[in-house]
């Protein structure tokens, strides 16, 4: 798998909600490399503080020259990168890990919460792409519409033809979680192909509703990351059955079958 490290430069940068924002760069040898489910690590401050890179989705290539991040601002290393102008650089390395698997997939659903939504619109963009004829229905939480932003709009200008939502405060679509939506709008009958991104307590009750139906079920995990190529091991996870050494998320995934990983 190529990877590379590049000086992306900033061509806009978009503010969708309060605290989320969108950065488009021109960064030629990961945007055409990257697949959906890979995600690059950010040097967010050229100096030594933040000290280690962050790991963000690729939230979309454009072309075969530009990417796109999508983040939410938690700590110092995303607020850098919120007040980063059009011009300015951005080193970044990737594409990393492995991303999703859609070889013979018909029936597939996104499911998203928060900035778990990132990477699923890539994905989106892919399964319209290659797939004939597409289904694919998604899934998206947060806790309130405001957090959307544009995206809504985003997955029906993209050819989505049904999306629904869910949120915790009942501003937009289901008043609820989103993972409950798996059993309100997904047709038993069909063998669906589930990819889902978010906290782990959604994607844990999208696993158990997958399980419940059959269904194969391919989650993208994120833990802390250090490193991102697979030297600091901080980003350890037990696997499925708890044999075995562990696997680790920047190598091994962030995209794992459900089955692959431990559910604890
Ligand atoms: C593979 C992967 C892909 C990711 N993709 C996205 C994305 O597309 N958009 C996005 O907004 N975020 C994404 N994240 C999470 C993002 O990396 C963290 O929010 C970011 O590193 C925080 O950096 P900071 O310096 O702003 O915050 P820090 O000051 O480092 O931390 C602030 C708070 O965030 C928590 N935190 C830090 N890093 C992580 C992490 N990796 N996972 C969970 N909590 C964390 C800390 O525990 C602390 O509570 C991803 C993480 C991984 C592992
Ligand atoms: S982040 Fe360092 S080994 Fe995975």
């Amino acid at each position: 798998m190529n990877q590379f490290e590049e000086q992306g430069e900033i061509v806009r940068q978009e503010q969708l909600a309060p605290e989320i924002f969108r950065l488009t760069l021109t960064a030629p040898d990961i945007a055409s490399n990257a697949r959906p489910g890979q995600f690059v690590m950010v040097r967010t401050n050229p100096g030594y503080d933040p000290l280690l890179r962050r790991p963000l989705s690729i939230h979309q290539t454009i072309g075969n020259e530009q990417l796109q991040l999508m983040f939410k601002v938690v700590g110092k290393g995303t607020r850098m990168l919120a007040a980063m102008s059009p011009g300015q650089r951005l080193n970044l390395n990737g594409p990393l890990g492995h991303g999703f698997d859609l070889a013979g997939k018909q029936a597939i659903c996104l499911v998203g919460g928060g900035m778990g939504i990132a990477p699923l619109y890539f994905l989106a963009k892919e399964i319209l792409r290659t797939s004939k004829p597409p289904k694919c229905v998604v899934l998206l939480g947060a806790r309130t519409a405001a957090e959307f932003g544009p995206l809504p709009r985003d997955f029906m200008d993209i050819g989505v033809k049904e999306t629904h939502f869910a949120t915790d405060d009942g501003s937009l679509g289901h008043h609820g979680f989103v993972a409950e939506l798996l059993k309100h709008h997904l047709d038993p009958a069909n063998n669906w192909t589930v990819c889902t991104c978010g906290p782990h307590p959604m994607m844990k009750a999208v696993v158990k509703e997958c399980r419940g139906h059959g269904w194969q079920c391919q989650v993208s995990l994120e833990t802390m990351m250090a490193c991102g190529i697979s030297a600091c091991l901080g980003c350890a996870v037990p696997r499925g059955d708890l044999s075995g050494p562990y696997l680790h998320v920047c190598k091994d995934g962030p995209v794992f079958k459900a089955e692959e990983v431990a559910w604890l």
